[in-house]
């Protein structure tokens, strides 16, 4: 256990707790953390006392003007020093009222502190005390639940989850990212208090729905807070997209299995975040374009184009970005099946010239979300899927090398043909502009400036316009 209080802070904490005779733990996920042997920046330590005046103690201790951030309102006080974010709070209790989240917070031991954490894992504290340095505290099993992979609350969970509802889903992200289970009781209690989720705000959900995400795993979390009946009261056009039907005989595909498959695929390849949201959220449109015909079958057309127009709101409603990461996940969204038609058609040097054109920068990530869009189970489908997108693959890189298209900037610009042709700005200038970029696309012209030029005059002859230099 020693071997976790390496870090020189905890040191210079336990000075200070030694002369000032204070009562100082470290306490929480830095401590479950040293256990697991998972790397952790953030320390949390807990005083019994003023946290406030031990962090300003600190401060001058490390010397050098350390900062100290202090939240009054909050009691607590940070401070950064060596790579770590160290957050100072003295012991507490604290009850809930029935419908708020905020705490009226009275000080406490340390049991009282412990016993108000969401986790047994999570309420381990080692000491800094004078004489019991490094001892672990452990009143409620914490390291047994850690050796046995189970989630468990230290009081009765109906009192833990009462007290902050968020604590349900993550119970649900901890399980999914560690890989633990959930014991009965405390899930039991997740299902019976799951209609409280709604006073969370959405931006806590989200960042614990993006620690989900980022798990090896991502399907694990979604699962279990569909389980819980949780994921169709904050995200209920991702369960709407649960159930297969069935019409003489054929049944399309659960399409919410199908996207956390997808999402698992993608996650195997990527960390990044937005591709992965990219993935679950691919085919968020097919409930409402969901169409049977009596000859094809189950169809959904348009619910990519559907799926890029609802993605904002969609985004607004879970309070996640509405900046260029939205941008990015609906651009994708948008063109997750353009390589797919490309890849069961002969592959022409236009179509897959415009799909670097549209897809710009994003093509690789593009293509890696279309690979693990393949989910069938039969072998030989997926052998000929991935065959073709190899194909499309190397066209796209042959050309790139050929056209540079994927930055594709137009090789004349607009106030060129305004000086070239002496006119005002016009309609006539964002035609001819399109044209170019249609005769480079469509491999009637390479992409340089001389053949540009040549063509643009021709296209203005067309149009009535001569250069007057
Ligand atoms: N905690 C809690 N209830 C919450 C949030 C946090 O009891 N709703 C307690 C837990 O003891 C937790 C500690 O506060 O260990 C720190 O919280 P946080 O930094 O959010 O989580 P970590 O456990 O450190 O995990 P991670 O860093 O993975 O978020």
């Amino acid at each position: 256990m020693l071997k976790c209080l390496k870090h020189h802070i905890f040191k210079i904490i336990a000075e200070i707790a030694a002369t000032e005779n204070l009562e100082v733990y470290v306490i929480g996920g830095y401590v479950r953390d040293a256990i697991i042997h998972r790397p952790s920046n953030d320390i949390d330590i807990v005083v019994v006392g003023n946290g406030i005046h031990l962090a300003e103690k600190v401060a001058q201790k490390i010397g050098n003007n350390t900062h100290v951030a202090v939240f009054k309102n909050f009691g607590t006080a940070m401070l950064n020093y060596m790579d770590c974010e160290i957050e100072f709070v003295g012991a507490r209790k604290e009850s809930y009222r029935r419908n708020s989240r905020k705490p009226i917070v009275e000080d406490g031991t340390l049991k009282d502190d412990q016993e108000r954490r969401d986790f047994t894992i999570n309420a381990l504290a080692i000491s800094l005390s004078k004489g019991k340095f490094g001892d672990l505290i452990d009143p409620f099993g914490g390291v047994e639940d850690i050796k046995q992979k189970t989630i468990r609350t230290p009081l009765d969970p109906d009192k833990t989850f009462s007290d902050d509802p968020l604590r349900m889903i993550r119970a649900i992200r901890f399980a999914a990212q560690l890989g633990y289970t959930i014991q009965e009781e405390t899930f039991l209690s997740i299902i019976r208090n799951k209609e409280r989720i709604g006073i969370v705000s959405k931006e806590r959900i989200a960042d614990e729905l993006h620690k989900i995400m980022l798990s090896k795993k991502p399907s694990v979390g979604f699962f279990l807070l569909d389980k819980a009946g949780l994921l169709e009261l904050f995200f209920p056009q991702l369960t709407r997209l649960k159930g297969v039907e069935t019409i003489n005989g054929r049944a399309h595909k659960d399409n919410f299995v199908h996207s956390l498959k997808v999402l698992d695929n993608i996650s195997k390849h990527t960390d990044k975040l937005w591709l992965r949201w990219a993935a679950l959220l691919h085919d968020i449109a097919k409930p409402q374009t969901k169409k049977y015909y009596p000859q094809q079958g189950w169809t959904f057309h348009g619910h990519e184009f559907l799926g890029a127009k609802i993605l904002p709101d969609i985004f607004r409603d879970m309070k996640l970005p509405l900046n260029e990461k939205m941008k990015y996940v609906q651009k994708l969204v948008l063109l997750h099946l353009r390589p797919i038609v490309l890849s069961q058609e002969e592959v022409t040097d236009s179509a897959v010239r415009r799909l670097l054109f549209d897809a710009g920068e994003d093509i690789d990530d593009l293509m890696m979300l279309c690979e693990a869009d393949i989910t069938s189970g039969i072998p030989e489908k997926v052998k000929r899927y991935m065959a073709n997108f190899e194909l499309v693959r190397q066209k796209l890189k042959d050309l790139e090398e050929r056209d540079a298209i994927r930055n594709f900037q137009p090789p004349i610009s607009g106030d060129e043909i305004v000086q070239i042709f002496g006119i005002s700005p016009c309609r006539e200038i964002g035609i001819i502009k399109n044209k170019i970029k249609d005769a480079i696309l469509d491999g009637v012209i390479p992409n340089e400036y001389e053949a540009a030029y040549q063509y643009m005059v021709q296209i203005a002859v067309e149009l009535g316009l001569k250069p007057v230099k």
